[in-house]
């Protein structure tokens, strides 16, 4: 994977080159002070400044002492976050125009490992300080800003990147609509379900009429247009059957390869064309790649990014009771402990 391949699959360089078949969206520059915030790993504060009690820290420390930090605005110094006037001006009118709701991205990627964290457990966003929130959270998002060259076999210096914020209007999408396509010298040789995890019992069904409505769209308005030759593509099958472009990824390792392996997809041995065997209406198309019933269905990858949840509605204060029982336990061990050394002083 070469250097211009990870530039040409910025939201903002294809974004102009196929509007009409995506998600409508807006990209706004990153002033650079925002950019030094999201990659402070410092405190991480929740709210914006105009409410300061239901201020959340969470203390992302190396120290094995306690991780949560009870603040109590008397005695310790809140740290607030920073405030971005302007850029939170036009941040809030673009949510505006898309609707109220919005997907953030970077250049790149979705906090899609930071969804847990978010009240909503949803990648939903209506103000900046949602966004922060995600974004602040997610591994994906730090990729973006700290390594984005990753696994590029050139050793030509890095491109410069300007950061972008893009928000598109919020859809509710299907995951078993969902489909990867894998294109080399400008032919898709694999499709893949992208939520993987799950069986969804319409894909194995409707296998000839998805693949043939992909390639459909991929010859008729993708194909000889992106600026490179292999890619990534990510589209969304809707009810209706029409066919939409989600996203752009470079063609390599820091790509999820899903049902398929990297060496199987750039060797291009051993893809067989349908998954169906008795299928042979499909033999000189892609090779087509679903879960199956009998494969246990998997959890879900961005699992391990998650911490438990009812360590989440403590930090986050969502659910009083839990914040409630943990108070108690706490003041039962205190006054055990008390108790102990009184027992201790007789
Ligand atoms: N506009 C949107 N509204 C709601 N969900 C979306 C939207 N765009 C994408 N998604 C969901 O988020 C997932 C990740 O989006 P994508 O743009 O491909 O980000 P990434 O490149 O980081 O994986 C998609 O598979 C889709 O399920
Ligand atoms: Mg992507």
């Amino acid at each position: 994977m070469k250097k211009e391949q990870v530039v040409n699959c910025q939201f903002s360089v294809w974004y102009p080159l196929f509007k009409k078949h995506t998600i409508k969206s807006l990209i706004l520059p990153i002033p650079q002070n925002v950019i030094d915030y999201l990659l402070d790993d410092g405190t991480l504060v929740v709210s914006g400044s105009e409410n300061n009690s239901s201020q959340t820290q969470i203390n992302h420390s190396d120290s094995d002492e306690e991780d949560v930090q009870w603040t109590d605005d008397e005695t310790t110094t809140a740290v607030t976050a920073p405030e971005f006037p302007e850029f939170n001006i036009k941040v809030q009118e673009a949510i505006n125009v898309l609707g109220g709701c919005v997907f953030p991205k970077l250049n790149w990627s979705a906090p899609r490992d930071a969804n847990w964290i978010a009240l909503n457990s949803s990648l939903q966003c209506q103000s900046l300080s949602d966004i922060f929130l995600l974004f602040k959270s997610s591994d994906f998002i730090t990729h973006d800003l700290t390594q984005p060259f990753l696994h590029c076999s050139d050793d030509s210096p890095d491109p410069t990147i300007n950061y972008e914020l893009v928000l598109r209007k919020w859809s509710e999408l299907i995951p078993g609509a969902e489909f990867r396509c894998f294109v080399k010298e400008n032919k898709v040789i694999a499709i893949s379900q992208r939520d993987y995890t799950q069986h969804y019992q319409h894909i194995a069904k409707q296998e000839a009429s998805i693949s043939s409505s992909i390639l459909g769209f991929f010859r008729d308005h993708i194909q000889y247009r992106f600026p490179d030759e292999d890619f990534v593509l990510d589209v969304y099958r809707d009810s209706s059957g029409r066919v939409w472009l989600i996203d752009f990824n470079p063609f390599g390792e820091v790509t999820d390869s899903l049902l398929f392996t990297w060496e199987e997809l750039t060797s291009g041995k051993h893809l067989t064309a349908s998954q169906t065997q008795e299928d042979t209406t499909l033999q000189d198309g892609p090779a087509f790649r679903y879960t199956t019933s009998e494969v246990t269905v998997q959890p879900s990858p961005c699992l391990s990014y998650r911490i438990p949840r009812d360590f989440l509605d403590l930090t986050t204060g969502e659910d009083a009771y839990k914040l409630i029982d943990f108070l108690k336990l706490k003041k039962g061990q205190q006054e055990e402990e008390s108790s102990d050394e009184e027992e201790d002083e007789s």
